[in-house]
């Protein structure tokens, strides 16, 4: 379906590289109706500079000259072409935005969500991750939806952008046709975090995909606990609220917590230990913090236990 020299190797010195089948399409129609401009722009403005010129005012010649004031051929011709012009350009754009919004039925399918300020991607195993691992030659489904504000979803590599709502999803898909990595931005403006919200596109080799996977979806036998537990701080949505670098969120911070004393409502005071912070996962409203809301929803069933050890076991490395 595509030539291998229509796939440009890397990103050149105007376009980012040309990572899937739609940037091929986008950049053709994008050259077109660049190329259609210049055309137009330089012999307008050259006639107009031509024009001034020669029928400037100089001695000799103070009245305008009389000109016709109507040419039929003239003006079909200039009305005629731009109009089969712009039905060319939106034909082709037309064919290619329908195509762009329209996943093959055997499109791989992933769920893509945005959320202050991060994008997770999950799996139709379970397993969810912080970058979109993808393989090569593949139609990729993404199925998007928002946890919290709008954000936009662009890879620019792969032309590819969409803003994500809460309450609805949207569907884009795509299919890379070469393997690497590509950058994920957000594109809309959704607060302090914005320009942090990137992730990348693993593109794999056929093959290297299914191993990734079988790594991925393993972390919690591969890594240690500590690592897990910060994996999944991530991936469960606690970095939302809680986070660790001192400061307090919607919840208190991880940082120095295990070990602390903590105030809680209502008088009493307890001791941050394994105990305490299991109970604050299953239980979230049987101890509350002071000066915090009883607004953290609990997680059972949603962790097994060596999920919260793991959990447990990074806390205990934010001194
Ligand atoms: Cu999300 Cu900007």
């Amino acid at each position: 379906m595509l030539s291998r020299a229509a796939v440009q190797a890397g990103p050149g010195f105007w376009m980012p590289a040309q990572g899937s089948t739609g940037a091929v399409a986008v950049d053709r129609i994008f050259w077109l109706v660049l190329w259609v401009s210049v055309f137009f722009f330089v012999l307008i403005v050259s006639l107009m500079v031509i024009f001034v010129v020669r029928y400037r005012r100089r001695a000799g010649r103070e009245e305008s000259e009389p000109s016709p004031r109507h040419n039929t051929p003239l003006e079909i011709t200039w009305t005629a072409i731009p109009i089969m012009i712009v039905i060319v350009i939106f034909v082709w754009g037309f064919k290619e935005f329908l195509n762009i919004n329209t996943p093959p039925v055997n499109a791989y399918e992933v769920q893509v969500t945005g959320q202050k300020w991060k994008w997770l991607f999950t799996y139709p195993n379970g397993h969810v991750d912080e970058d979109l691992h993808v393989p090569v030659h593949t139609p990729i489904q993404l199925v998007m939806t928002s946890e919290d504000v709008i954000h936009g979803f662009y890879i620019p590599a792969f032309r590819l952008k969409r803003d994500v709502v809460p309450g609805r999803y949207v569907k884009i898909w795509f299919q890379a046709v070469q393997t690497g990595e590509y950058q994920i931005y957000c594109t809309q403006y959704c607060g302090t975090g914005h320009s942090d919200m990137w992730a990348k596109v693993v593109v794999h080799e056929p093959g290297g995909f299914e191993k990734w996977m079988a790594e991925a979806g393993n972390f919690m036998k591969t890594m240690p606990p500590a690592q897990a537990g910060e994996r999944l701080y991530r991936t469960l949505g606690c970095a939302q609220c809680h986070t660790v670098t001192g400061e307090a969120s919607t919840g208190p911070t991880w940082k120095g917590l295990f070990g602390s004393r903590v105030p809680l409502e209502g008088g009493r005071a307890l001791t941050a230990d394994e105990n305490y912070l299991r109970t604050c996962i299953l239980d979230p409203t049987q101890n509350v913090p002071l000066g915090f809301q009883p607004v953290m929803p609990t997680f059972k069933g949603r962790v097994n236990d060596p999920e919260i050890t793991a959990i447990i076991e990074y806390i205990k490395t934010l001194k």
